[in-house]
């Protein structure tokens, strides 16, 4: 069992408590938390959203999604314990009176009063909300600093933090009216799972890999964000965003930043945020006329994926049957410091594509061209493959000899399988976030300095876009991009790795059966 961090009782408030996320990722997180002995036992969970429900209505469907969405199978005890906790407060996001309803219901279940408590407002919501209801908690005595030895109040933001630059800057300078910067917690979900955390002692607790991290070894570096799913039923949130904001913004540049920053001078939260704030900051500048050359987007038709029917993206529901939404995109960027000057950094993500794989390819540069260069040309380099999701681990590519009379190389594959050797129930992220939340770890979180860097490099692309109709759609569902995302990375002669399955992943099929 994971060594909890010392928290004490809280209560926690969902904003957009009947949503997607909350469904899909927070109630999962909860149970897991709950089934580990995680959570206190006065820990309360208080829906907040405008449908009208009970308490007991709200649990049922707490019941329903952890049907649907657990790893495992739902333990009855665990389950009673967990739904005892969960309430249910029914009102609009910019109703004052909602808020009055919100304390008294604190009360209730806490027997003290709201601005005693220790709190959490998780906003699940559009980041169109976060100001009006930052207010209101204001309003309402409910966002209180938490200084010396009083209760504290936290708030924590869904991405995506604003839609561009200027709203994320303006969204930032109003809740900082209310919160103090330690108070906020902005999440990107990427930074809690396991082999991103990884990433950090793979490159700093080894002494074998270190060296080899520059520009010297490095030939280039290629991460891909891919999904079988499409927008499901978030249609009306992805039209406006994209995948540029949905996933490179965010996920993406951090994932990068990762891979590329400096060692911190600590593990602390702010010596982390700093590295990577200076990789983002190295990052060269994409100008227009670049966007047009480095960035390639793309949308997907309908098709058919594993012998289903599968809807074109302007088909889907909530999306403009016109829709110039990307679904897909694909960048290749450059660091200017001295790590990575000349070793340019390949992304791409989508939705609807061949497999659900994220994964961090680190691809060296070959050998010099003496003894086996004949017995070398036309074979994949040396690489590190950081295998994020699914089947999460860490794979060498290297050369070996076949066996046999003949000089005869193929490269082979070290395999290491993070479930075989450390179990299957590895914390998943939303359970690793709340519970980091609870115990005031902002490590795995966004600082602002993050989200401003990451709009200025994003923004271009999104606005430049934005001038010029696509093509679309312009790739087929079960494909891997549009042909240009190939034409991105073949013109330097290289290619996108085609994600294999780890020599684990047969064992890891059997063993959930
Ligand atoms: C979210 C995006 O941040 O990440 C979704 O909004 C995407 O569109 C999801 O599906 C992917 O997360 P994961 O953990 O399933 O890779």
């Amino acid at each position: 069992m994971t060594k909890a961090k010392e928290h004490k009782a809280c209560i926690l408030v969902i904003f957009g408590a009947t949503g997607d996320l909350t469904h899909r990722k927070l109630f999962p997180a909860l149970y897991d938390l709950e089934f580990k002995g995680m959570l206190h036992e006065h820990f309360r969970a208080v829906g907040f959203a405008r449908r009208e429900k009970s308490d007991e209505d709200f649990r049922k469907e707490a019941f329903e999604s952890l049907k649907k969405n657990l790893r495992a199978k739902i333990n009855d005890d665990v389950w009673k314990r967990l739904c005892a906790k969960i309430y249910y407060n029914q009102a609009e996001f910019d109703d004052i009176e909602g808020y009055k309803k919100l304390c008294a219901t604190i009360e209730y279940i806490s027997g003290s009063k709201a601005e005693d408590c220790d709190k959490i407002f998780y906003l699940a919501t559009s980041h169109e909300y976060f100001e009006t209801i930052a207010n209101s908690l204001k309003e309402s005595n409910l966002a209180h600093k938490g200084e010396k030895g009083e209760s504290y109040s936290r708030v924590v933001f869904e991405k995506p933090f604003g839609s561009d630059l200027s709203s994320a800057r303006m969204l930032n300078e109003k809740i900082t009216k209310v919160f103090d910067e330690r108070q906020i917690y902005r999440i990107d979900h990427y930074l809690a799972k396991e082999l991103v955390q990884n990433l950090l002692v793979l490159r700093f607790a080894n002494s074998i890999f270190e060296p080899l991290w520059n520009r010297k070894y490095v030939d280039h570096v290629q991460i891909t964000v891919a999904e079988e799913l499409g927008v499901e039923n978030r249609g009306s949130y992805y039209e406006k965003s994209g995948a540029v904001r949905d996933i490179i913004q965010n996920h993406m540049l951090q994932l990068i930043t990762l891979v590329a920053m400096e060692p911190p001078v600590s593990l602390n939260a702010q010596d982390i945020r700093e590295e990577k704030v200076k990789v983002m900051r190295s990052i060269e500048p994409l100008t227009a006329k670049d966007a047009e050359k480095f960035a390639v987007r793309g949308q997907y038709g309908g098709g058919s994926m594993n012998g289903k029917k599968a809807a074109a993206y302007r088909d889907e529901e909530g999306v403009d049957n016109k829709s110039h939404t990307e679904t897909f995109a694909a960048l290749k960027l450059s660091i200017d410091n001295l790590r990575w000057a000349g070793v340019p950094f390949y992304a791409r993500t989508g939705k609807r594509l061949k497999e659900r794989v994220a994964e961090i390819s680190i691809v060296f540069k070959h050998s010099p061209s003496v003894l086996f260069h004949q017995h070398l040309s036309g074979l994949d380099p040396n690489m590190l493959m950081i295998r994020i999701q699914p089947d999460e681990g860490i794979s060498l590519q290297f050369n070996a000899k076949i066996p046999g009379a003949k000089m005869l190389i193929d490269p082979v594959r070290m395999d290491f399988c993070h479930e075989c050797k450390f179990g299957p129930n590895s914390p998943e992220a939303y359970e690793r976030l709340l519970h980091d939340v609870m115990a005031g770890d902002p490590t795995l979180f966004t600082g602002w300095d993050e989200v401003e860097h990451s709009w200025r490099l994003v923004d271009v692309i999104t606005k430049t876009w934005e001038k010029t109709k696509a093509k679309f759609p312009n790739y087929e569902v079960g494909s891997w991009g549009p042909k240009d995302a190939n034409s991105l990375i073949e013109k330097d002669g290289r290619k996108w790795l085609e994600p294999q399955k780890p020599s684990y992943s047969a064992l890891l099929e059997q063993n959930k059966k």
